[in-house]
């Protein structure tokens, strides 16, 4: 296979919608049946630039349930640091560039995960997903988004959750809440970037609820949900009034994010999120919604983005959709392994 027709992971948006459908119909199956074939004597790295609990998980799980072998690395920890900017003079603190990086990783391994968060500091640079597109464009096999600025398993295992729950791969018509939430910290919009871009994906009737317009997502996740709309029937509105965007949801998805109009320059943000920590998910707000259900992609702060009532209720999808994570990865896996 060529390097250009060569597929990967990075983004839901980046795969057509039947391709989509056959990822999770596949996670489906992996749910019922638990082991295979599909990477037996193959491998997959994992590239951690930040911290993990079920992303490893169930990458390193996954690729044992289907006969193969994950190697974590941590670049920085436990594997050297690495440069991403062409054309440096690379006397600082990186001790090797990512064209040799994945180009040797890509002849131990059949696959390469690889998980880098923002840098927090300059929205315009990270919103290029620089680490994630280099090792795409250096790497010999296939790349999976494990979370940059979109979490596209995540999106996957969400939606497993939802078509299980309701007892249809069918979401049309369902009226969805994507929610910011207090955190103490400004956070990533990868989540949110990502439920956005799946959830219109799928038809649904999709209210981005937000404290003030400087909660708004990137344009481009913006623009991919408006595109999505237009070409999946369901819609979107933007919303900062908690009453009538819960109102008869189905669905309540939480997330906290930073706003992006103080992107690196987060002290005037916190007195505004500050303000805003009556977002919280709590039994009173649920009980506006149509018998709704509620889920986080975790980890989840109790009692700050979400009450222990509401993590604890059977309305709570959170649990399925972390273990939903296992059997996506192992269909994306699977996929990009037989291409
Ligand atoms: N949801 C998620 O990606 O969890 P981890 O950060 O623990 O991997």
């Amino acid at each position: 296979m060529t390097q250009a027709a060569m597929k990967h992971f990075l983004n839901t948006q980046d795969w057509s919608r039947d391709d989509l459908d056959a990822l999770l119909a596949r996670a489906a199956m992996f749910k019922r049946l638990r082991l295979g074939d599909e990477l037996k004597g193959r491998s997959i790295a994992l590239v951690f630039f930040n911290p993990s609990m079920r992303t490893r998980t169930s990458f390193e799980l996954g690729a044992f349930h289907l006969g193969g072998h994950a190697i974590v690395l941590q670049p920085g920890k436990d594997a050297w640091p690495i440069e991403f900017e062409l054309g440096t003079v690379m006397d600082g603190d990186t001790e090797e560039h990512i064209a040799e990086v994945a180009k040797v990783l890509g002849r131990y391994v059949d696959l390469i995960g690889v998980r880098a968060f923002p840098k927090f500091v300059d929205w315009s640079r990270d919103r290029e997903d620089l680490v994630l597109r280099s090792f795409a464009k250096y790497s010999p096999v296939p790349v999976i988004n494990m979370e940059t600025i979109t979490h596209p398993c995540q999106e996957l295992a969400h939606i497993q959750a939802l078509q299980q729950h309701f007892g249809t791969t069918d979401l049309r018509g369902k009226k969805y809440v994507l929610t910011w939430t207090y955190h103490p910290k400004p956070l990533n919009t990868a989540v949110a970037n990502s439920a956005l871009t799946i959830a219109t994906r799928m038809g649904m009737d999709v209210t981005l609820l937000c404290p003030t317009p400087a909660y708004i997502l990137d344009e481009r996740y913006m623009g991919w949900a408006a595109q999505n709309v237009a070409e999946s029937g369901g819609s979107l509105a933007v919303s900062h009034d908690i009453e009538s965007a819960y109102a008869g949801a189905d669905v309540v998805y939480a997330k906290s994010w930073g706003a992006l109009h103080y992107f690196g320059n987060w002290a005037p943000e916190k007195p505004i999120r500050d303000h805003y920590q009556h977002f919280i998910v709590d039994e009173a707000k649920m009980a506006l919604t149509n018998d709704g259900v509620f889920s986080h992609c975790l980890p989840l702060r109790r009692n700050v983005k979400a009450t222990d009532a509401v993590m604890d209720s059977p309305r709570c999808l959170a649990i399925d959709e972390a273990e939903n994570r296992l059997h996506v990865q192992k269909a994306i896996m699977a996929a990009l392994i037989q291409q």
